[in-house]
Protein backbone atom coordinates (compact mmCIF):
# COMPACT_ATOMS: atom_id res chain seq x y z
CA UNK A 1 0.00 0.00 0.00
CA UNK A 2 1.28 3.45 -0.71
CA UNK A 3 1.73 6.83 0.67
CA UNK A 4 -1.34 8.29 -1.66
CA UNK A 5 -3.65 5.51 -1.01
CA UNK A 6 -3.15 5.20 2.62
CA UNK A 7 -3.81 9.23 2.35
CA UNK A 8 -7.14 8.52 0.40
CA UNK A 9 -7.78 6.01 3.39
CA UNK A 10 -7.61 8.60 5.78
CA UNK A 11 -9.98 11.56 3.97
CA UNK A 12 -12.47 8.75 3.11
CA UNK A 13 -12.29 8.05 6.71
CA UNK A 14 -12.24 11.13 7.59
CA UNK A 15 -15.42 11.67 5.23
CA UNK A 16 -17.15 8.78 6.76
CA UNK A 17 -16.97 10.45 10.01
CA UNK A 18 -18.34 13.88 8.97
CA UNK A 19 -20.97 11.64 7.28
CA UNK A 20 -21.80 9.71 10.34
CA UNK A 21 -22.20 13.64 12.13
CA UNK A 22 -24.23 14.77 9.64
CA UNK A 23 -26.37 12.19 9.62
CA UNK A 24 -27.18 12.60 13.07
CA UNK A 25 -28.69 15.98 12.10
CA UNK A 26 -31.81 13.63 11.14
CA UNK A 27 -32.42 12.03 14.37
CA UNK A 28 -35.92 12.74 15.82
CA UNK A 29 -38.46 11.49 18.59
CA UNK A 30 -41.98 9.89 17.54
CA UNK A 31 -44.90 9.59 18.78
CA UNK A 32 -46.80 6.38 19.34
CA UNK A 33 -49.44 7.97 17.00
CA UNK A 34 -46.77 8.24 14.28
CA UNK A 35 -45.31 4.72 15.02
CA UNK A 36 -49.02 3.26 14.31
CA UNK A 37 -50.21 5.27 11.30
CA UNK A 38 -47.10 4.00 9.85
CA UNK A 39 -47.60 0.51 11.22
CA UNK A 40 -51.52 0.81 10.99
CA UNK A 41 -51.74 -3.23 10.38
CA UNK A 42 -50.35 -3.62 13.83
CA UNK A 43 -53.83 -2.67 14.58
CA UNK A 44 -55.62 -4.97 12.38
CA UNK A 45 -56.00 -1.94 9.74
CA UNK A 46 -55.21 -3.77 6.76
CA UNK A 47 -57.30 -4.90 3.76
CA UNK A 48 -60.09 -3.46 3.24
CA UNK A 49 -62.90 -6.04 4.65
CA UNK A 50 -60.67 -6.46 7.48
CA UNK A 51 -60.08 -2.80 7.95
CA UNK A 52 -63.98 -2.14 8.56
CA UNK A 53 -64.02 -5.46 10.69
CA UNK A 54 -62.21 -3.81 12.81
CA UNK A 55 -62.83 -0.56 13.40
CA UNK A 56 -66.44 -2.56 14.28
CA UNK A 57 -64.87 -4.77 16.65
CA UNK A 58 -62.82 -1.96 18.37
CA UNK A 59 -66.60 -0.04 19.51
CA UNK A 60 -68.24 -2.73 19.87
CA UNK A 61 -65.65 -4.46 22.71
CA UNK A 62 -65.38 -1.29 24.07
CA UNK A 63 -69.01 -0.87 24.98
CA UNK A 64 -69.38 -4.73 25.71
CA UNK A 65 -66.33 -3.59 28.52
CA UNK A 66 -68.01 -0.51 29.59
CA UNK A 67 -71.56 -2.58 30.00
CA UNK A 68 -69.78 -5.10 32.24
CA UNK A 69 -68.00 -3.03 34.30
CA UNK A 70 -71.11 -1.33 35.01
CA UNK A 71 -73.20 -4.07 35.24
CA UNK A 72 -75.00 -3.08 32.64
CA UNK A 73 -77.33 -5.85 30.24
CA UNK A 74 -75.76 -4.47 26.55
CA UNK A 75 -77.56 -2.73 24.06
CA UNK A 76 -75.80 -1.83 21.20
CA UNK A 77 -77.04 -0.63 17.27
CA UNK A 78 -74.45 -0.89 14.72
CA UNK A 79 -75.14 0.74 11.32
CA UNK A 80 -73.03 0.85 8.59
CA UNK A 81 -73.92 3.17 5.46
CA UNK A 82 -72.13 3.40 1.98
CA UNK A 83 -71.39 6.92 1.05
CA UNK A 84 -71.27 7.81 -2.87
CA UNK A 85 -70.82 4.49 -3.73
CA UNK A 86 -66.69 4.78 -3.78
CA UNK A 87 -66.04 2.99 -0.82
CA UNK A 88 -66.46 5.40 1.84
CA UNK A 89 -68.31 4.37 4.99
CA UNK A 90 -70.52 6.09 7.31
CA UNK A 91 -70.05 4.02 10.79
CA UNK A 92 -72.57 4.50 13.87
CA UNK A 93 -71.81 3.00 17.16
CA UNK A 94 -74.24 3.80 19.58
CA UNK A 95 -74.71 1.46 22.93
CA UNK A 96 -76.27 2.06 26.87
CA UNK A 97 -73.03 1.67 28.53
CA UNK A 98 -73.03 4.95 30.96
CA UNK A 99 -71.02 6.79 28.35
CA UNK A 100 -67.61 8.76 28.95
CA UNK A 101 -67.00 11.57 31.70
CA UNK A 102 -66.27 15.00 29.70
CA UNK A 103 -63.19 15.38 30.78
CA UNK A 104 -61.79 11.89 29.48
CA UNK A 105 -63.22 12.17 26.14
CA UNK A 106 -60.32 13.84 24.02
CA UNK A 107 -58.22 11.35 25.43
CA UNK A 108 -60.22 8.16 25.56
CA UNK A 109 -60.95 8.71 21.86
CA UNK A 110 -58.17 10.91 20.94
CA UNK A 111 -54.99 9.39 22.61
CA UNK A 112 -53.36 5.80 21.48
CA UNK A 113 -52.16 4.57 24.48
CA UNK A 114 -54.77 6.03 26.90
CA UNK A 115 -57.53 4.53 28.69
CA UNK A 116 -58.79 2.63 31.73
CA UNK A 117 -57.65 -1.20 30.88
CA UNK A 118 -54.04 -1.71 30.57
CA UNK A 119 -52.66 -0.51 34.33
CA UNK A 120 -55.67 -3.12 35.80
CA UNK A 121 -54.60 -6.92 36.40
CA UNK A 122 -58.08 -7.10 35.46
CA UNK A 123 -60.45 -9.70 32.64
CA UNK A 124 -61.35 -7.42 29.68
CA UNK A 125 -61.63 -7.11 26.16
CA UNK A 126 -59.64 -4.15 25.88
CA UNK A 127 -56.49 -3.95 27.26
CA UNK A 128 -53.77 -1.55 25.40
CA UNK A 129 -55.45 1.54 24.82
CA UNK A 130 -55.15 1.65 21.62
CA UNK A 131 -58.92 0.87 19.45
CA UNK A 132 -61.04 3.91 19.71
CA UNK A 133 -58.13 6.19 18.94
CA UNK A 134 -56.65 3.80 16.42
CA UNK A 135 -59.84 4.18 15.14
CA UNK A 136 -59.71 7.94 15.49
CA UNK A 137 -56.56 8.10 13.68
CA UNK A 138 -57.56 5.88 11.20
CA UNK A 139 -60.60 8.21 10.60
CA UNK A 140 -58.75 11.19 10.17
CA UNK A 141 -56.12 9.58 8.46
CA UNK A 142 -58.23 8.28 5.44
CA UNK A 143 -60.92 11.42 5.32
CA UNK A 144 -58.96 14.07 7.08
CA UNK A 145 -61.86 14.73 8.80
CA UNK A 146 -62.51 14.38 12.66
CA UNK A 147 -64.86 11.45 14.54
CA UNK A 148 -68.36 12.73 16.33
CA UNK A 149 -68.76 11.30 19.97
CA UNK A 150 -71.79 12.00 21.89
CA UNK A 151 -71.48 10.49 25.33
CA UNK A 152 -74.35 10.64 27.60
CA UNK A 153 -72.79 10.21 30.77
CA UNK A 154 -74.52 10.23 34.19
CA UNK A 155 -76.97 13.91 33.81
CA UNK A 156 -75.27 15.15 31.06
CA UNK A 157 -74.71 15.63 27.38
CA UNK A 158 -71.77 16.26 25.80
CA UNK A 159 -71.34 16.34 21.78
CA UNK A 160 -67.83 16.92 20.30
CA UNK A 161 -65.79 16.22 17.30
CA UNK A 162 -62.53 14.59 18.14
CA UNK A 163 -59.50 14.05 15.83
CA UNK A 164 -55.63 13.20 16.46
CA UNK A 165 -52.41 15.48 16.21
CA UNK A 166 -50.61 12.68 15.12
CA UNK A 167 -47.03 14.02 15.62
CA UNK A 168 -47.87 14.89 19.50
CA UNK A 169 -50.08 12.05 20.63
CA UNK A 170 -52.65 14.08 21.39
CA UNK A 171 -56.35 14.84 21.28
CA UNK A 172 -57.74 17.50 19.29
CA UNK A 173 -61.55 18.06 20.74
CA UNK A 174 -63.72 20.50 19.78
CA UNK A 175 -67.17 20.74 21.69
CA UNK A 176 -70.74 21.18 19.79
CA UNK A 177 -73.15 20.82 22.45
CA UNK A 178 -73.43 20.51 26.39
CA UNK A 179 -76.87 20.09 27.36
CA UNK A 180 -78.67 18.08 30.40
CA UNK A 181 -79.71 14.45 29.49
CA UNK A 182 -83.31 14.52 29.28
CA UNK A 183 -85.39 12.13 30.93
CA UNK A 184 -86.26 9.17 28.94
CA UNK A 185 -83.03 9.07 27.89
CA UNK A 186 -80.11 6.70 28.71
CA UNK A 187 -76.64 7.36 29.27
CA UNK A 188 -74.02 5.72 26.56
CA UNK A 189 -72.00 6.48 24.05
CA UNK A 190 -72.61 6.77 20.15
CA UNK A 191 -69.71 7.44 18.10
CA UNK A 192 -70.14 8.69 14.07
CA UNK A 193 -67.00 8.35 12.02
CA UNK A 194 -66.09 8.09 8.30
CA UNK A 195 -63.95 5.72 7.19
CA UNK A 196 -62.31 5.19 3.32
CA UNK A 197 -60.02 2.40 2.14
CA UNK A 198 -62.83 0.24 3.98
CA UNK A 199 -65.51 -2.45 2.29
CA UNK A 200 -68.55 -3.95 3.46
CA UNK A 201 -68.40 -7.45 2.17
CA UNK A 202 -70.40 -10.66 3.62
CA UNK A 203 -68.01 -12.96 4.09
CA UNK A 204 -66.10 -14.79 7.14
CA UNK A 205 -64.35 -12.08 7.51
CA UNK A 206 -66.86 -9.57 7.41
CA UNK A 207 -68.96 -7.30 10.22
CA UNK A 208 -71.77 -9.36 10.19
CA UNK A 209 -70.05 -12.86 11.14
CA UNK A 210 -68.32 -10.75 13.11
CA UNK A 211 -71.32 -9.39 14.61
CA UNK A 212 -73.00 -12.99 14.95
CA UNK A 213 -70.35 -14.48 16.62
CA UNK A 214 -70.15 -11.42 19.28
CA UNK A 215 -73.57 -12.09 20.32
CA UNK A 216 -72.78 -16.49 20.39
CA UNK A 217 -70.47 -15.62 23.04
CA UNK A 218 -72.40 -13.10 24.56
CA UNK A 219 -75.55 -14.30 25.31
CA UNK A 220 -76.55 -10.99 27.20
CA UNK A 221 -76.23 -9.00 24.40
CA UNK A 222 -78.46 -7.48 22.35
CA UNK A 223 -77.15 -6.30 18.86
CA UNK A 224 -79.32 -4.43 16.07
CA UNK A 225 -77.34 -4.02 12.61
CA UNK A 226 -77.96 -1.77 9.68
CA UNK A 227 -75.98 -3.32 6.97
CA UNK A 228 -75.20 -0.88 3.90
CA UNK A 229 -77.93 -1.77 2.05
CA UNK A 230 -80.59 -1.00 4.79
CA UNK A 231 -81.58 -4.59 6.26
CA UNK A 232 -81.74 -4.75 9.81
CA UNK A 233 -80.42 -7.62 11.32
CA UNK A 234 -81.01 -8.11 14.50
CA UNK A 235 -79.62 -10.56 17.30
CA UNK A 236 -81.59 -10.67 20.34
CA UNK A 237 -80.42 -11.47 23.76
CA UNK A 238 -80.82 -15.13 24.77
CA UNK A 239 -80.01 -14.84 28.60
CA UNK A 240 -80.56 -11.52 31.41
CA UNK A 241 -77.92 -12.69 33.20
CA UNK A 242 -75.07 -10.17 32.96
CA UNK A 243 -71.79 -11.60 33.26
CA UNK A 244 -69.77 -11.50 36.72
CA UNK A 245 -68.09 -8.78 36.87
CA UNK A 246 -64.28 -10.03 36.79
CA UNK A 247 -62.42 -9.18 39.83
CA UNK A 248 -59.04 -6.87 39.82
CA UNK A 249 -56.91 -9.16 41.53
CA UNK A 250 -53.16 -8.95 42.29
CA UNK A 251 -50.26 -10.82 40.17
CA UNK A 252 -49.05 -13.64 41.15
CA UNK A 253 -45.24 -13.81 41.69
CA UNK A 254 -45.31 -16.88 39.49
CA UNK A 255 -46.22 -14.44 36.64
CA UNK A 256 -43.16 -11.57 37.50
CA UNK A 257 -39.88 -11.31 35.80
CA UNK A 258 -37.36 -8.86 37.68
CA UNK A 259 -38.27 -5.82 36.01
CA UNK A 260 -41.78 -6.40 37.01
CA UNK A 261 -40.55 -6.71 40.55
CA UNK A 262 -38.44 -4.01 40.51
CA UNK A 263 -40.90 -1.58 39.25
CA UNK A 264 -43.31 -2.95 41.71
CA UNK A 265 -41.10 -2.29 44.95
CA UNK A 266 -39.88 1.17 43.40
CA UNK A 267 -43.49 2.56 42.62
CA UNK A 268 -44.87 1.33 46.14
CA UNK A 269 -44.72 4.71 48.19
CA UNK A 270 -46.82 3.11 51.16
CA UNK A 271 -44.69 0.33 52.65
CA UNK A 272 -41.85 0.61 54.53
CA UNK A 273 -39.47 -2.21 53.46
CA UNK A 274 -39.42 -4.57 50.37
CA UNK A 275 -40.61 -7.32 52.27
CA UNK A 276 -43.58 -5.70 53.21
CA UNK A 277 -44.11 -4.27 49.56
CA UNK A 278 -43.75 -8.11 48.33
CA UNK A 279 -46.67 -9.45 51.35
CA UNK A 280 -49.39 -6.62 50.29
CA UNK A 281 -49.24 -6.58 46.93
CA UNK A 282 -48.60 -9.44 45.81
CA UNK A 283 -50.87 -12.33 45.23
CA UNK A 284 -50.08 -15.76 47.64
CA UNK A 285 -47.12 -13.89 49.39
CA UNK A 286 -47.45 -14.91 52.80
CA UNK A 287 -45.39 -13.94 55.46
CA UNK A 288 -44.54 -17.69 55.66
CA UNK A 289 -43.29 -17.41 52.50
CA UNK A 290 -41.13 -14.50 52.86
CA UNK A 291 -39.14 -16.31 55.38
CA UNK A 292 -38.86 -19.29 53.01
CA UNK A 293 -37.64 -17.03 50.93
CA UNK A 294 -35.65 -15.26 53.19
CA UNK A 295 -33.23 -18.25 53.43
CA UNK A 296 -32.34 -18.45 49.87
CA UNK A 297 -31.24 -15.19 49.52
CA UNK A 298 -27.80 -13.16 50.55
CA UNK A 299 -29.43 -10.04 51.02
CA UNK A 300 -32.12 -9.04 53.71
CA UNK A 301 -35.80 -8.44 52.30
CA UNK A 302 -36.31 -6.02 54.90
CA UNK A 303 -33.98 -3.64 52.36
CA UNK A 304 -35.56 0.06 52.09
CA UNK A 305 -36.63 0.36 48.90
CA UNK A 306 -33.96 2.55 47.92
CA UNK A 307 -31.59 0.25 48.24
CA UNK A 308 -33.27 -1.67 46.38
CA UNK A 309 -31.40 -3.11 43.57
CA UNK A 310 -32.08 -4.61 40.02
CA UNK A 311 -29.32 -7.43 40.71
CA UNK A 312 -31.83 -8.22 43.99
CA UNK A 313 -35.30 -8.57 41.97
CA UNK A 314 -32.94 -10.50 39.90
CA UNK A 315 -32.17 -12.60 42.95
CA UNK A 316 -35.72 -12.60 43.97
CA UNK A 317 -37.43 -14.06 40.81
CA UNK A 318 -34.75 -17.21 41.30
CA UNK A 319 -36.17 -17.63 44.47
CA UNK A 320 -39.65 -17.47 44.18
CA UNK A 321 -38.93 -20.22 41.09
CA UNK A 322 -37.78 -22.40 43.40
CA UNK A 323 -40.44 -22.22 46.16
CA UNK A 324 -43.69 -23.89 45.58
CA UNK A 325 -46.82 -21.60 45.57
CA UNK A 326 -50.76 -22.19 45.87
CA UNK A 327 -51.77 -21.52 42.36
CA UNK A 328 -52.99 -17.65 41.47
CA UNK A 329 -57.40 -17.18 42.83
CA UNK A 330 -59.54 -17.61 39.64
CA UNK A 331 -61.71 -14.75 40.73
CA UNK A 332 -59.82 -12.87 38.02
CA UNK A 333 -61.13 -14.65 34.96
CA UNK A 334 -64.91 -15.00 33.82
CA UNK A 335 -66.06 -17.77 31.58
CA UNK A 336 -69.07 -18.09 29.72
CA UNK A 337 -70.43 -20.73 31.47
CA UNK A 338 -72.16 -23.72 29.90
CA UNK A 339 -75.58 -22.67 30.68
CA UNK A 340 -74.83 -19.54 29.06
CA UNK A 341 -73.40 -20.77 25.89
CA UNK A 342 -75.88 -23.53 25.65
CA UNK A 343 -78.76 -20.96 25.36
CA UNK A 344 -77.04 -19.29 22.94
CA UNK A 345 -75.78 -22.16 20.74
CA UNK A 346 -79.08 -23.01 20.63
CA UNK A 347 -80.47 -19.38 19.85
CA UNK A 348 -77.78 -18.75 17.08
CA UNK A 349 -76.93 -21.77 15.79
CA UNK A 350 -79.52 -24.76 16.71
CA UNK A 351 -77.45 -27.60 16.16
CA UNK A 352 -78.85 -31.29 15.61
CA UNK A 353 -76.30 -31.84 18.05
CA UNK A 354 -73.96 -30.09 20.97
CA UNK A 355 -71.93 -30.62 23.13
CA UNK A 356 -69.82 -28.51 25.75
CA UNK A 357 -66.69 -28.52 27.94
CA UNK A 358 -65.61 -26.18 30.39
CA UNK A 359 -62.33 -27.15 32.06
CA UNK A 360 -61.43 -26.21 35.60
CA UNK A 361 -59.17 -22.57 35.68
CA UNK A 362 -55.29 -23.26 34.81
CA UNK A 363 -52.54 -21.25 35.01
CA UNK A 364 -49.90 -20.57 32.33
CA UNK A 365 -46.32 -19.10 32.38
CA UNK A 366 -46.53 -20.14 35.99
CA UNK A 367 -48.65 -17.30 37.34
CA UNK A 368 -51.36 -16.12 34.75
CA UNK A 369 -54.43 -17.99 35.72
CA UNK A 370 -56.97 -18.48 32.00
CA UNK A 371 -60.19 -21.03 31.42
CA UNK A 372 -60.60 -23.07 28.35
CA UNK A 373 -64.29 -23.69 27.23
CA UNK A 374 -65.05 -25.52 24.05
CA UNK A 375 -68.23 -26.48 22.32
CA UNK A 376 -68.91 -28.54 19.35
CA UNK A 377 -72.02 -28.00 17.46
CA UNK A 378 -73.17 -30.43 14.67
CA UNK A 379 -75.00 -30.18 11.44
CA UNK A 380 -76.56 -26.81 12.51
CA UNK A 381 -80.32 -26.43 11.16
CA UNK A 382 -80.93 -23.42 8.85
CA UNK A 383 -84.20 -21.14 10.31
CA UNK A 384 -85.68 -19.28 7.82
CA UNK A 385 -86.65 -16.48 10.59
CA UNK A 386 -83.08 -16.09 11.85
CA UNK A 387 -81.68 -15.94 8.00
CA UNK A 388 -79.58 -13.54 9.24
CA UNK A 389 -78.36 -14.68 12.15
CA UNK A 390 -77.28 -18.18 10.17
CA UNK A 391 -73.70 -18.68 8.78
CA UNK A 392 -74.22 -18.33 5.03
CA UNK A 393 -70.56 -18.15 4.53
CA UNK A 394 -69.68 -21.53 5.26
CA UNK A 395 -72.37 -23.14 2.97
CA UNK A 396 -70.34 -24.96 0.11
CA UNK A 397 -72.15 -24.91 -3.65
CA UNK A 398 -74.08 -28.37 -2.85
CA UNK A 399 -75.42 -26.85 0.21
CA UNK A 400 -73.38 -28.80 2.22
CA UNK A 401 -71.64 -27.17 5.80
CA UNK A 402 -67.82 -27.55 6.06
CA UNK A 403 -66.19 -27.66 9.09
CA UNK A 404 -65.20 -24.04 11.07
CA UNK A 405 -63.56 -22.99 14.12
CA UNK A 406 -64.84 -20.19 15.77
CA UNK A 407 -62.03 -18.82 18.08
CA UNK A 408 -62.78 -16.35 20.87
CA UNK A 409 -60.54 -14.64 23.13
CA UNK A 410 -62.12 -13.00 26.40
CA UNK A 411 -65.50 -13.45 24.27
CA UNK A 412 -64.33 -11.50 21.61
CA UNK A 413 -64.67 -13.08 18.02
CA UNK A 414 -60.83 -13.60 16.05
CA UNK A 415 -61.72 -13.63 12.77
CA UNK A 416 -57.94 -13.19 11.44
CA UNK A 417 -54.36 -14.65 11.82
CA UNK A 418 -55.53 -18.11 12.15
CA UNK A 419 -52.42 -19.39 10.94
CA UNK A 420 -50.46 -18.78 14.16
CA UNK A 421 -53.23 -19.21 17.04
CA UNK A 422 -52.58 -21.45 19.78
CA UNK A 423 -56.49 -22.25 19.16
CA UNK A 424 -56.06 -23.63 15.29
CA UNK A 425 -52.93 -25.61 16.44
CA UNK A 426 -54.97 -27.87 19.35
CA UNK A 427 -57.67 -28.33 16.50
CA UNK A 428 -55.07 -29.49 13.93
CA UNK A 429 -53.37 -31.44 16.47
CA UNK A 430 -56.69 -33.55 17.18
CA UNK A 431 -56.96 -37.00 15.39
CA UNK A 432 -60.21 -36.30 14.55
CA UNK A 433 -60.29 -40.41 12.67
CA UNK A 434 -59.65 -41.81 16.39
CA UNK A 435 -63.26 -40.07 17.31
CA UNK A 436 -64.57 -41.97 13.38
CA UNK A 437 -64.51 -38.35 12.46
CA UNK A 438 -62.75 -38.71 8.91
CA UNK A 439 -62.21 -35.95 6.80
CA UNK A 440 -62.68 -33.56 9.67
CA UNK A 441 -62.70 -30.37 7.24
CA UNK A 442 -65.86 -32.29 5.01
CA UNK A 443 -67.77 -32.24 8.28
CA UNK A 444 -70.57 -30.03 9.08
CA UNK A 445 -68.93 -29.51 12.53
CA UNK A 446 -68.56 -26.04 13.95
CA UNK A 447 -65.77 -25.73 16.99
CA UNK A 448 -65.98 -23.16 19.18
CA UNK A 449 -63.18 -22.00 21.34
CA UNK A 450 -63.05 -19.21 23.93
CA UNK A 451 -60.09 -18.59 26.35
CA UNK A 452 -60.59 -16.07 28.89
CA UNK A 453 -57.82 -14.45 30.85
CA UNK A 454 -56.96 -11.30 32.34
CA UNK A 455 -53.78 -11.10 30.33
CA UNK A 456 -54.49 -13.27 27.18
CA UNK A 457 -50.71 -13.95 25.08
CA UNK A 458 -51.93 -11.75 22.18
CA UNK A 459 -49.15 -12.65 19.18
CA UNK A 460 -49.73 -9.04 17.96
CA UNK A 461 -51.66 -5.61 18.76
CA UNK A 462 -54.26 -6.77 16.43
CA UNK A 463 -54.98 -9.19 19.01
CA UNK A 464 -56.23 -11.65 16.21
CA UNK A 465 -54.38 -14.82 17.56
CA UNK A 466 -53.29 -16.23 21.04
CA UNK A 467 -49.83 -17.25 21.23
CA UNK A 468 -49.61 -20.88 21.83
CA UNK A 469 -48.16 -21.32 25.48
CA UNK A 470 -47.70 -25.16 25.94
CA UNK A 471 -50.31 -24.73 29.17
CA UNK A 472 -52.99 -23.38 26.55
CA UNK A 473 -53.00 -25.59 23.82
CA UNK A 474 -52.90 -28.79 26.19
CA UNK A 475 -56.22 -27.19 27.81
CA UNK A 476 -57.74 -26.79 24.39
CA UNK A 477 -56.56 -29.63 23.36
CA UNK A 478 -58.37 -31.75 26.66
CA UNK A 479 -61.41 -30.21 26.16
CA UNK A 480 -62.01 -30.35 22.48
CA UNK A 481 -61.02 -34.35 23.24
CA UNK A 482 -63.83 -34.96 25.71
CA UNK A 483 -66.34 -32.71 23.22
CA UNK A 484 -65.14 -35.19 20.01
CA UNK A 485 -66.06 -38.11 22.34
CA UNK A 486 -69.44 -36.94 22.75
CA UNK A 487 -69.60 -36.45 19.18
CA UNK A 488 -68.76 -40.14 18.65
CA UNK A 489 -71.15 -41.13 20.71
CA UNK A 490 -73.80 -39.12 19.30
CA UNK A 491 -72.66 -40.35 15.88
CA UNK A 492 -72.50 -43.81 16.36
CA UNK A 493 -75.50 -44.13 18.30
CA UNK A 494 -77.10 -42.03 15.35
CA UNK A 495 -75.53 -44.53 12.91
CA UNK A 496 -76.56 -47.70 15.15
CA UNK A 497 -80.37 -46.58 14.77
CA UNK A 498 -80.25 -46.58 11.17
CA UNK A 499 -78.83 -49.52 10.85
CA UNK A 500 -81.67 -51.00 12.94
CA UNK A 501 -84.07 -49.38 11.03
CA UNK A 502 -82.87 -50.46 7.55
CA UNK A 503 -82.98 -53.84 9.19
CA UNK A 504 -85.99 -53.49 10.28
CA UNK A 505 -87.62 -52.46 7.05
CA UNK A 506 -85.88 -55.74 5.33
CA UNK A 507 -87.52 -58.01 8.22
CA UNK A 508 -90.88 -56.49 8.02
CA UNK A 509 -90.59 -56.82 4.05
CA UNK A 510 -90.88 -60.69 4.60
CA UNK A 511 -93.34 -60.78 7.51
CA UNK A 512 -96.15 -60.91 5.19
CA UNK A 513 -95.25 -63.12 2.84
CA UNK A 514 -93.98 -65.31 5.90
CA UNK A 515 -96.99 -65.41 7.71
CA UNK A 516 -99.15 -66.31 4.61
CA UNK A 517 -96.64 -69.08 3.72
CA UNK A 518 -96.49 -70.69 7.44
CA UNK A 519 -100.54 -70.07 8.19
CA UNK A 520 -100.63 -72.02 4.61
CA UNK A 521 -98.17 -74.29 4.81
CA UNK A 522 -99.51 -75.66 8.70
CA UNK A 523 -102.97 -75.52 6.94
CA UNK A 524 -104.04 -73.81 10.99
CA UNK A 525 -105.28 -70.52 9.05
CA UNK A 526 -103.91 -68.45 11.43
CA UNK A 527 -102.35 -65.79 9.40
CA UNK A 528 -103.01 -62.84 11.40
CA UNK A 529 -101.51 -64.51 14.49
CA UNK A 530 -98.75 -65.19 12.91
CA UNK A 531 -98.53 -62.11 11.61
CA UNK A 532 -98.78 -60.37 14.51
CA UNK A 533 -96.28 -62.17 16.14
CA UNK A 534 -93.54 -61.95 14.25
CA UNK A 535 -93.53 -58.29 13.90
CA UNK A 536 -93.66 -58.57 18.11
CA UNK A 537 -90.56 -60.62 17.04
CA UNK A 538 -88.64 -58.38 15.38
CA UNK A 539 -89.63 -54.99 17.39
CA UNK A 540 -88.60 -57.21 20.65
CA UNK A 541 -85.55 -57.70 18.68
CA UNK A 542 -84.69 -54.49 18.06
CA UNK A 543 -85.54 -53.26 21.49
CA UNK A 544 -81.72 -51.70 22.10
CA UNK A 545 -82.79 -48.79 20.71
CA UNK A 546 -85.29 -48.12 22.95
CA UNK A 547 -82.78 -48.31 25.38
CA UNK A 548 -84.21 -51.60 27.07
CA UNK A 549 -81.82 -53.75 27.44
CA UNK A 550 -82.47 -57.59 26.45
CA UNK A 551 -80.48 -60.18 28.25
CA UNK A 552 -78.15 -63.25 26.51
CA UNK A 553 -80.43 -65.67 26.65
CA UNK A 554 -83.64 -63.20 25.88
CA UNK A 555 -81.30 -62.29 22.58
CA UNK A 556 -80.38 -66.08 21.81
CA UNK A 557 -83.70 -67.39 21.83
CA UNK A 558 -84.89 -65.02 19.71
CA UNK A 559 -82.05 -65.34 16.94
CA UNK A 560 -82.94 -69.21 17.37
CA UNK A 561 -86.66 -68.53 16.45
CA UNK A 562 -85.36 -66.02 13.84
CA UNK A 563 -83.44 -68.60 12.38
CA UNK A 564 -86.35 -71.18 12.41
CA UNK A 565 -88.65 -69.02 10.29
CA UNK A 566 -85.96 -68.08 8.15
CA UNK A 567 -85.23 -71.64 7.63
CA UNK A 568 -88.88 -72.34 6.81
CA UNK A 569 -89.50 -69.29 4.53
CA UNK A 570 -86.41 -70.83 2.58
CA UNK A 571 -87.95 -74.49 2.74
CA UNK A 572 -91.01 -72.45 1.04
CA UNK A 573 -88.72 -70.54 -1.64
CA UNK A 574 -87.33 -73.50 -2.95
CA UNK A 575 -90.12 -75.47 -2.94
CA UNK A 576 -92.22 -72.00 -4.66
CA UNK A 577 -88.94 -72.41 -7.24
CA UNK A 578 -89.58 -76.44 -7.82
CA UNK A 579 -93.37 -75.48 -8.26
CA UNK A 580 -92.73 -72.72 -10.57
CA UNK A 581 -90.08 -74.56 -12.64
CA UNK A 582 -91.87 -77.68 -12.87
CA UNK A 583 -94.81 -75.50 -14.07
CA UNK A 584 -92.38 -73.81 -16.86
CA UNK A 585 -91.85 -77.81 -17.65
N1 LIG B 1 -68.26 2.80 24.67
C1 LIG B 1 -67.53 3.22 25.71
N2 LIG B 1 -68.11 3.46 26.90
C2 LIG B 1 -67.37 3.86 27.97
N3 LIG B 1 -66.03 4.07 27.93
C3 LIG B 1 -65.38 3.86 26.77
C4 LIG B 1 -66.10 3.43 25.60
N4 LIG B 1 -65.20 3.34 24.60
C5 LIG B 1 -64.00 3.67 25.12
N5 LIG B 1 -64.10 3.99 26.43
C6 LIG B 1 -62.98 4.42 27.31
O1 LIG B 1 -61.91 4.78 26.47
C7 LIG B 1 -60.72 4.07 26.81
C8 LIG B 1 -59.87 3.85 25.57
O2 LIG B 1 -60.46 2.92 24.71
P1 LIG B 1 -59.56 2.10 23.72
O3 LIG B 1 -58.70 3.07 22.96
O4 LIG B 1 -60.41 1.21 22.91
O5 LIG B 1 -58.60 1.25 24.65
P2 LIG B 1 -58.88 -0.02 25.60
O6 LIG B 1 -60.24 -0.54 25.25
O7 LIG B 1 -57.81 -1.00 25.22
O8 LIG B 1 -58.75 0.48 26.98
C9 LIG B 1 -61.22 2.81 27.47
O9 LIG B 1 -60.26 2.28 28.34
C10 LIG B 1 -62.47 3.31 28.21
O10 LIG B 1 -62.11 3.88 29.43
MG1 LIG C 1 -60.85 -0.94 23.33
Amino acid sequence: MDHKNENNNAVNNFQKSADIDSSFENFREHSVAEFFKKNKQMLGFSGKVRSLTTIIHEYVTNSLDAAEERNILPEIIVKIQELEKNERYLVTVEDNAGGIPKEFLGKALGKILAGTKFHRFMQARGQQGIGAAGCTMFSYITTGKPIKAISKFKDYVVEAEISIDINQNEPIIKILREDAISENEKSGLCVIAEFAEVKYEESSYGVLEYLKRTSLVNPHLEILFLDPENKKHLFPRSSNIIPKRAQEVQPHPLGLNAHDIYELIKKDNQHRNVESTLINSLARFSKAKAIEIQQMLDFDLKIRKEDFTWEHANKLVNAIKKVKWIAPSLDSVVPIGKEQLEKAILNILNPQHYAITEREPKVYRGGIPFVVECAIAYANIQDNNKKDLVDATTQTKNGQKKAEVMRFANRVPLLFDAGNCAITEAVKSIDWKRYNIDNFEEQPITVIVNVSSVFIPYTGAGKQSISAEEEIVNEIRFALMENARNLQRFLSGRRREQEILSKKKVLYRYVEQLAKDISELSGKNNYNELKKKLEELIEKRYLQSNNVELSEEEIMEIEKELERTENQSEVKKQKKLFDEESIEE
